[in-house]
């Protein structure tokens, strides 16, 4: 689908809802392009900078990195986007970060996934990522069609760092008092759009008919 106008959405939920799976298959239907603030912490820790260590020992011990590091890094990548639509996953997570980001560009829409977080501690042990792409699957859910093995690149899959029991529990945390004040901030806003429930599959229909909604009546005040 080829959108006729420029299109910010920004992707929420605790770690292990699905923000990632979900991002996959908007990027594939909607065309928009997909920024997650792991996965460009996640390679900026592989270039093994200062910077790099730093980022690491914050996400290991299950803590957010420093809002301005994180604002400054996401930033200057959506500068070099100035003319695309794109969806934020990830970032922001804080409410500094959310005025930071409001300081720079305007958002559309904010998708929120609603995940019991039993289902999350569950799922996150499962889940086996690509590194260099961030693709994810899952050994129950989607798992790969070579076990081990990225479908695309045929490169080996690995679990993260993050995903032990005992940071899982530090991540849901940190959402809690940290990134739950930034869903008041879209919904005041009024531009929060909530999506509840424990399977990814049911979510999904959902999120892709509010979508298709949203960009048709956006299409029709700009015709
Ligand atoms: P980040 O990489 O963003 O991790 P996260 O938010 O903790 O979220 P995840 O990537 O773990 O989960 P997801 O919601 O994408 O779910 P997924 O689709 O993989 O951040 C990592 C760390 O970096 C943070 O902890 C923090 O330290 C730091 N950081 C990042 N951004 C920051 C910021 N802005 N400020 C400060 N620090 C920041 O799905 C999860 C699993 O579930 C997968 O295995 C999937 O296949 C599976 N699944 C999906 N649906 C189903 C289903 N229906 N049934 C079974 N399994 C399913
Ligand atoms: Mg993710």
């Amino acid at each position: 689908m080829v959108l006729q106008r420029i299109f910010r959405a920004v992707i929420m939920g605790p770690p292990g809802s699905g923000k990632g799976t979900v991002s996959a298959l908007i990027t594939k239907t909607f065309g928009l392009s997909h920024i997650s603030s792991g996965d460009i912490l996640r390679s900026n820790i592989s270039n093994k900078s200062e910077l790099g260590l730093l980022m690491k020992c914050c996400i290991d011990q299950g803590q957010l990195v420093p809002d301005d590091v994180m604002s400054r890094l996401i930033l200057r990548d959506l500068r070099v986007m100035d003319h695309s639509s794109w969806l934020l996953d990830g970032f922001p997570r804080t409410v500094p970060q959310a005025e930071a980001l409001d300081d720079a560009h305007s958002v559309d829409t904010v998708i929120n996934l609603n995940v019991p977080f039993q289902t999350i501690k569950q799922r996150l042990t499962s889940r086996w990522t690509h590194l260099p792409t961030g693709r994810v699957y899952n050994v129950d859910f989607n798992p790969p069609k070579v076990p081990g093995l990225d479908d695309e690149t045929g490169e080996p899959l690995v679990q993260r760092d993050d995903d032990t029991p005992d940071t899982v529990t530090l991540r849901l945390k940190a959402y809690e008092n940290q990134t739950e004040p930034v869903l008041e901030y879209y919904r005041s806003n009024g531009v929060l759009e909530t999506f509840t429930g424990t399977e990814t599959n049911m979510i999904w229909p959902h999120v892709e008919a509010f979508l298709h909604k949203k960009l048709f009546s956006v299409k029709q005040k700009v015709a």
